[in-house]
């Protein structure tokens, strides 16, 4: 489904990224680790479009993203990758609901299916009660979970977390890695996930470990 080829990206002339290959099948979850610095932000936001490689290709099902003019990059991004940062980036001003729902909208949705979708998804999530308050007045873990709602609402390809769980506590974060294997089973949904979390990490299918911008060791769960 998604398809890394020879990824090589540089700051300046510090080299960040020096040849990473990898390949995603659906309903697979996927672990970076790594040392801080290593490169596993920088190859994320690449895979997610977010940023250009210097050199390599980036594949999702015969679609090459980082070819697209960025209007088209846009829509492709918002129809087909869900993202989870370390720190929620719900907008504020908005309900739990209305977050969610945010992503549906900007793709086309009409107000009614975008927010039915957005409720399915809270209820899914347990957060039917807290649908009406702002990120402010969620605890953490709630919030982490609403950011995951919102990565979910356009029914991505794949959902990229960036260290999803960095900011809770052992709990919540047991609780939100439970999670994204439940939505593996639940909808086959498909992760790659950059953690420090050794526990996820090796829980997952596929464990990748980077260093200084290379590939050095994958381990396998099966
Ligand atoms: N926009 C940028 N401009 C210049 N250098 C950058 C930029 N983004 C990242 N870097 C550098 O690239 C290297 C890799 O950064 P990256 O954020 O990918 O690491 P990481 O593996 O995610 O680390 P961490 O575990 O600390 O999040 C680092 O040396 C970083 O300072
Ligand atoms: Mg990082």
């Amino acid at each position: 489904m998604i398809q890394v080829r020879d990824i090589s990206k540089s700051f300046d002339k510090l080299q960040v990224l020096k040849g990473i290959d990898l390949s995603v099948t659906p309903g697979e979850i996927v672990s970076i680790v790594g040392p801080s610095g290593a490169g596993k932000t920088t190859l994320l936001q690449i895979i997610g479009t977010l940023d250009k490689p210097d050199s390599g290709t980036v594949d999702f099902d015969g679609q090459q993203p980082l070819l697209m003019p960025s209007r088209k990059l846009a829509a492709f991004r918002n129809a087909n990758i869900g993202f989870v940062f370390q720190f929620h980036r719900l907008l504020p001003e908005f309900s739990l609901e209305e977050n969610v729902a945010l992503p549906a909208l900007i793709g086309g949705d009409d107000r009614r299916t975008a927010f039915d979708k957005a409720r399915k998804l809270i209820g899914y999530l347990g957060l039917t009660s807290r649908a009406d308050h702002r990120p402010a007045e969620l605890s953490g873990g709630e919030r982490q979970r609403a950011a995951v709602a919102r990565a979910l609402v356009m029914n991505p390809k794949v959902i990229l977390a960036d260290e999803p769980s960095g900011s809770l506590d052992s709990r919540n974060k047991a609780e939100l890695h439970r999670l994204f294997f439940d939505l593996r089973r639940d909808l086959n949904q498909t992760f790659i996930i950059v953690t420090h979390d050794e526990n996820l990490a090796a829980d997952t299918d596929r464990c990748i470990k980077m260093e200084d911008g290379a590939i050095t060791g994958i381990s396998t769960k099966y």
